[in-house]
């Protein structure tokens, strides 16, 4: 069953002092998964941090259905929204602790909140602390820590309650790339081992690249695209959704640095596209070895996503015409291939 259902949700932030009213999200449908990762991405103003705070009820919807679990939300009473926002755990960019409050205190805090017994407050602390790392800093303040501990204490704070949803909110977007990576790499565990269902929302495309399942594209408060994260990537069908898979890999060079290579290299230009089948880049140069030509690479780069490999090579083919001509074809029946001009 579906853990969250969207249908033809709309919010319209109405006008204020002569201004015009901001309609930020416009008939929204989404469906999630059980045990699924999506992330949402999209530009600033997309209307994704709206949608989160419509899936957990910190903003009324103007129209539509939200279903948590089942359970239609958008006709609850704030008493009753309390018990579901407990099912849903929120992670932030700014990690939103309290600074007067130690780690343990912090990842405490929505355990006070809910009544639980001082002695199981006490028992599920420790295990989350120890969960995300964190055993020896219990009883560091958050000014005290590196962006990256900050974030997993706001991690462990999140799941302090055992929800079986994650809303995280551009949560890495104030950390460098290695912090990243080890905030997603926690994100996966707590998807894998305590399988917990995860909404990333993001405006960086290696993010839904190294942890999400599915991806949605959102635009003007709208869904524009989704799709299996491999899917999207390799065949996107909307200039927004080219912009963001091309900032992560790249296609071919355009026709300026493809003059400059051709000074470089000699032979025959070949993009090799990589889409995730079950092709080795070893088979294919393996290929290429058996034909008296010489080949460089020249532009393009190889990335995983879900465990499968996805990218563009191009090469420079250089050599007798008929045994270049030949490699091409060998290589034609592994990957899709194109000739640059
Ligand atoms: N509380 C609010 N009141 C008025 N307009 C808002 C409010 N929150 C968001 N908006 C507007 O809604 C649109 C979508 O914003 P937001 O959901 O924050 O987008 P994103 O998270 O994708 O950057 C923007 O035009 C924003 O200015
Ligand atoms: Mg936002």
């Amino acid at each position: 069953m579906a853990l969250l259902e969207l249908r033809d949700v709309y919010k319209t932030f109405p006008a204020v002092r002569g201004g015009q009213a901001v309609e930020a999200v416009r008939g929204v449908d989404l469906t999630v998964e059980a045990g699924e990762i999506v992330g949402i991405v999209g530009y600033s103003g997309a209307g994704k941090s709206t949608l989160v705070r419509l899936i957990n009820a910190l903003e009324s919807t103007t129209s539509g259905s939200v279903r948590v679990d089942g359970q239609e939300i958008t006709t609850l009473r704030e008493r009753e929204l309390r018990q579901v926002r407990l099912g849903i755990g929120m992670i932030f960019q700014q990690f939103n602790l309290f600074s007067s409050r130690t780690a343990w205190g912090n990842i405490a805090y929505p355990l006070e909140v809910a009544g639980v017994p001082r002695q199981e407050q006490h028992q599920r602390v420790s295990d989350l602390l120890h969960f995300v790392g964190l055993a020896d800093k219990a009883h560091s303040y958050p000014d005290q820590l590196s962006g990256g501990q900050k974030q997993r204490v706001g991690i462990a704070r999140a799941l302090a309650t055992s929800p079986s949803l994650l809303l995280a909110d551009e949560s890495t977007s104030a950390l460098d790339p290695e912090t990243t990576e080890e905030v997603l790499a926690l994100l996966r565990r707590v998807n894998r081992e305590l399988g917990i269902t995860i909404v990333v929302i993001t405006h960086e495309m290696e993010v839904v690249r190294s942890l999400a399942h599915r991806v949605v594209v959102m635009e003007a408060g709208r869904v524009v695209e989704e799709g299996r994260v491999l899917d999207v990537l390799s065949e996107p069908q909307r200039p927004v959704t080219r912009r963001f898979v091309g900032t992560i890999v790249d296609d071919e060079p355009d026709a300026e640095t493809l003059a400059a290579l051709r000074e470089r290299h000699p032979g025959r230009f070949v993009k090799l596209s990589f889409r995730g089948h079950d092709v080795r880049q070893s088979e294919v140069f393996g290929r290429l070895l058996r034909h008296d030509v010489r080949f460089e690479l020249v532009y393009g780069g190889i990335e995983e996503v879900q465990g499968d490999t996805f990218g563009n090579l191009t090469l420079a083919l250089d050599g007798a015409p008929a045994a270049v001509e030949a490699a091409i074809r060998d290589v034609q029946d592994l990957v899709p291939t194109k000739e640059l001009g």
